[in-house]
């Protein structure tokens, strides 16, 4: 079979199995098993393609019918324009916290500081960040051992080992440091709203990265109790949330001891992220 048919087979198995994204993925899959750009791929459709890839690129095809995100397929994620390795362990990084990274490094652009990431998952947020800011340094914390793993391979792969650390500690655990900024992307979805997510997210992605509790605020209200007592005086808290989460999140902020510098929205204009000054 060449490079065309085989394809068309693939793009029609995902469609018949309702990925909506199904003749992208298919020439996604088939650059991922013949370890070719899909530029490449698409210039040659007369290509043969060996029985041993059609095997492989098969199983492909079998785990994006099963919804398995294309991210874990790849094991890897372009964020802030860097490749991440993500695994089954890892949320998979999105957009919208590369804007949290965006107006983090506005703010503290040529600036010495030390960052504390809270919830760090493949260490997308905390490696942009060191990566960007040359004297700065920082701890990224997980209560998932295999994300740690996974983080300290990033930092490794992007060159900030050296001024990164990573544990595999729960937000709770005292850490007997003050920071300058401490960042999370926390689990926020509320439980009973976890059902309604896409089969992709709610069939692949960590529980742990997506539970938020009852109400969603858990995990929050856990980093902000934390954060006050953690971050220095005028220190920052750079949390992402969830939709209309900002009204509850504030008010826990100003009880504790922060007040509100900003409110970023997201691609759809809702509030997706809010940075606190404790005072
Ligand atoms: C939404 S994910 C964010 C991952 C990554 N920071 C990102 O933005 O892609 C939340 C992460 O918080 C971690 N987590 C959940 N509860 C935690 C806790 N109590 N202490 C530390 N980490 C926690 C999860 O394991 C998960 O990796």
């Amino acid at each position: 079979m060449n490079t065309f048919k085989i394809i068309k087979a693939g793009s029609n198995l995902l469609k018949n199995n309702n990925i909506t994204s199904h003749i992208l993925d298919s020439e996604i899959l088939l650059s991922k098993t013949l370890k070719k750009s899909r530029e490449e791929i698409l210039t040659h459709l007369d290509k043969k393609i060996s029985k041993e890839d059609i095997l492989v690129f098969k199983n492909y095809l079998k785990r994006r019918s099963n919804n398995e995100p294309i991210a874990y397929i790849l094991e890897e994620k372009e964020f802030w324009s860097k490749r991440f390795i993500v695994s089954k362990d890892t949320l998979i990084p999105r957009p919208d916290t590369e804007i949290l990274v965006d107006q983090i490094l506005k703010i503290y652009k040529e600036k010495k500081i030390s960052i504390l990431d809270i919830g760090t998952g493949s260490g997308c947020i905390i490696i942009s960040l060191l990566d960007n800011l040359e004297h700065s340094n920082g701890i990224g914390i997980d209560i998932s051992r295999n994300a740690i793993l996974i983080a300290k391979k990033n930092a490794f792969k992007h060159n900030v080992s050296c001024k990164v650390k990573f544990l595999n500690k729960s937000l709770v655990e005292v850490i007997n440091k003050k920071f300058d900024l401490i960042v999370s992307n926390p689990p926020y979805i509320m439980r009973k709203d976890i059902k309604n997510l896409s089969d992709d997210i709610k069939k692949h992605e960590p529980r742990m990265a997506l539970d938020g509790g009852n109400d969603g605020l858990d995990v929050i209200k856990k980093v902000i109790y934390k954060s006050k007592d953690i971050l220095k005086i005028n220190g920052m808290l750079a949390l992402e949330i969830g939709n209309e989460q900002i009204k509850k999140v504030s008010k826990v902020l100003i009880e504790n001891n922060f007040r509100i510098k900003n409110v970023i929205k997201d691609y759809k204009n809702n509030v997706r992220c809010v940075l606190a000054i404790k005072i």
